[in-house]
């Protein structure tokens, strides 16, 4: 399969930064963002980037290996690497199969990244099998609402047109299930709802996943 037949979310040319929805959910997390990417070492591999909303949460002068397909982010993502004083290697390739070795790296981040990916826990996997033994997988993704709750079930109702509206955004996965399941020694994760009267359904995971 093609590296392109992977990806999902805003692939189009004419949404190659940050749009005002996007910015806004940034600053909604910004307290949760601080606390889960503190502390990264100053090598970091960031999946799925997009634009960089990430990078002003990195440590100065830090080196982001950048694994986003999507080339018409590889322009922000340049852009906003310099304001940051980030050195940015990008690699074009898919979360699916990434081009790094086995246990080669100290930290991975991703946000709002596996709600989109066509196949989360494989994604979830490749992470995994990067990381060094005791290097620290830190997230920020959007999730399903806990079971039975009437949340959830308006997140199932408004499944397909949320993933219109958002780009292929899913917003009905349990990605806690998927990440607890993938083998890490340790994982801790905070779940948590945005209050926003513009995103009723947006339920969310921060948290750090111990190889
Ligand atoms: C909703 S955007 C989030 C961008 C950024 N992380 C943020 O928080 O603003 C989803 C990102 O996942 C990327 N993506 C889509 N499919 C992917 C895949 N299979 N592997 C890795 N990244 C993928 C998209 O190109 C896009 O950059």
């Amino acid at each position: 399969m093609a590296q392109q037949d992977n990806l999902r979310g805003p692939m189009s040319a004419s949404n190659p930064g940050f749009s005002p929805l996007d910015s806004y959910i940034n600053w909604l997390v910004r307290d949760k963002k601080r606390k889960v990417f503190s502390g990264l070492p100053r090598e970091v591999v960031e999946i799925g980037p997009g634009v960089g909303a990430n990078f002003a949460y990195m440590p100065p002068g830090c080196r982001i290996t950048a694994i986003e397909a999507n080339p018409y982010m590889h322009g922000g993502l340049q852009n906003r690497a310099a304001r940051h004083g980030i050195d940015v290697e990008i690699r074009s390739v898919a979360g699916d199969a990434i081009d790094l070795d086995d246990q080669s790296v100290d930290a991975v981040i991703s946000s709002l990244m596996l709600c989109t990916v066509a196949d989360p826990a494989r994604v979830v996997a490749e992470i995994r099998r990067i990381l060094r033994p005791g290097g620290r997988y830190a997230f920020l993704e959007h999730v399903t609402a806990p079971q039975a709750s009437l949340l959830r079930r308006i997140q199932h109702g408004v499944a397909r047109p949320w993933a219109w509206v958002f780009d292929g955004c899913s917003c009905e996965r349990d990605l806690a299930a998927v990440i607890r399941a993938a083998g890490f020694a340790s994982v801790e994760i905070d779940q948590y709802r945005i209050r926003s009267p513009f995103l009723p359904a947006n339920t969310q995971i921060a948290g750090t996943a111990i190889a």
